[in-house]
């Protein structure tokens, strides 16, 4: 199926998964749920159905952290996925939100620049001034349609947001309404309503959490894969989805390259190698597993545009150098050393040393 738009939304990329859940779906669903949980957790973590229908996994991990992430937002908490960056919290989100509400719509996205109006509601001011405050001049926030419709609402980047706009949360989520005084009216939310935040946790600092606020949470904290047969696992699946909805006329049909791309990025995140011979020195980007599979993906498109379609060494070279090296002094010493004492050793890898050299200049 070819898709006219660019990036479809879970519910639409996978309405037939969807669809065959609900089917065989025969436990309760809370109030408002398109899916019961059981069947929310299976579409995030795949399987095969009893009719033979196969979900395919979009999470990779740990089962019971998505157990708990769904269980909380069946009561009256809200959900704050919290990781280093690339560790999947929008995408785990997003997913709960299509399975929950078939709608993972509802999203505003935290900046430092977020107002009270991207969560509460604003105005149509060429409306207000022409009629006076009424329900029509009112902008609904997505939160607020959330709360009207008994859906989940998405807020990303949480910490992002500054702490007096955050804390205009508080009510809504205790509460469960949100005032309208202009309107001298209030919205209650209905059920189905829930609120999933994510955060990351390298931006502590930025803009913590009040504790009034995080009372309101339940904290689910999504870590980096375990192992590197996981993070291949991950990497693969994602490299092999986008390549093919990018059309890439390439294919990854061997693992080796992504093996590599993985290995070196868990080396560098480490500080050794996987043998745990040699210490190598960190670099200070996050190198995360979100970055492999763009690294891999953007080697696809130059295996298949100017490559001959075998993705090799020296498609996914340039890629590295531009994650690794954040800082252009340090980082960059940093991989020349990893290049001369590690790669340079590794039986096998000499296609990649040399791509690696060229690329470094
Ligand atoms: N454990 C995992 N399982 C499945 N996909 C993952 C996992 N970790 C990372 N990914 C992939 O990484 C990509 C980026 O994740 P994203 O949700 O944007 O990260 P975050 O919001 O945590 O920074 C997604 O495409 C997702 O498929
Ligand atoms: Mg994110």
């Amino acid at each position: 199926m070819t898709s006219t738009v660019l990036r479809p939304h879970a519910e639409q990329d996978h309405a037939d998964e969807l669809a065959a859940l609900a089917a065989v779906d025969d436990r309760p669903r809370p109030p408002s749920w398109r899916l019961s949980p059981w069947a929310v957790v299976q579409y995030l973590l795949g399987g095969t159905l009893p009719d033979g229908t196969e979900i395919t996994p979009k999470y990779v991990g740990q089962r019971r952290l998505i157990e708990v992430a769904v269980a909380t937002l069946a009561t009256d908490r809200a959900l704050l996925l919290l990781g280093v960056p690339g560790t999947a919290k929008t995408w785990v989100s997003e997913h709960l939100a299509a399975a929950i509400s078939g709608d993972s719509t509802l999203l505003v996205q935290g900046t430092a620049g977020t107002a009270e109006e991207a969560i509460r509601y604003g105005w149509n001011y060429a409306r207000l001034i022409a009629e006076g405050p009424s329900e029509k001049a009112l902008v609904e926030s997505p939160v607020l349609r959330a709360m009207r419709d008994g859906r989940i609402a998405r807020l990303e980047e949480l910490t992002r947001i500054p702490a007096d706009v955050q804390d205009s949360l508080i009510t809504l989520l205790s509460e469960k309404t949100l005032p309208v005084p202009e309107l001298n009216t209030e919205v209650q939310a209905r059920p189905g309503f829930n609120l999933i935040a994510t955060a990351n946790n390298r931006d502590k600092g930025v803009n913590e959490l009040s504790s009034a606020l995080r009372r309101r949470f339940n904290t689910v904290v999504l870590p980096l894969p375990d192992t590197a047969e996981a993070e291949v696992e991950i990497v693969s699946r994602r490299v092999a989805q986008l390549g093919a909805s990018l059309e890439l006329p390439a294919d990854v049909a061997d693992l080796a390259e992504i093996r590599r791309v993985v290995t070196v990025f868990r080396e560098l995140r480490a500080g050794r190698t996987e043998d745990g011979r040699t210490a190598v020195k960190s670099p200070s980007g996050t190198l995360s597993t979100a970055e492999a599979i763009s690294v891999l993906t953007g080697g696809l498109a130059l295996a298949a545009h100017f490559g001959d379609g075998v993705l090799r060494a020296h498609d996914v070279a340039a890629g590295i150098l531009g994650a690794v090296v954040k800082d252009p002094v340090a980082d960059r010493a940093i991989w020349v050393e990893y290049l001369e004492t590690v790669v340079r050793e590794r039986e096998g890898w000499d296609d990649f040393y040399r791509a690696g050299q060229e690329i470094a200049g």
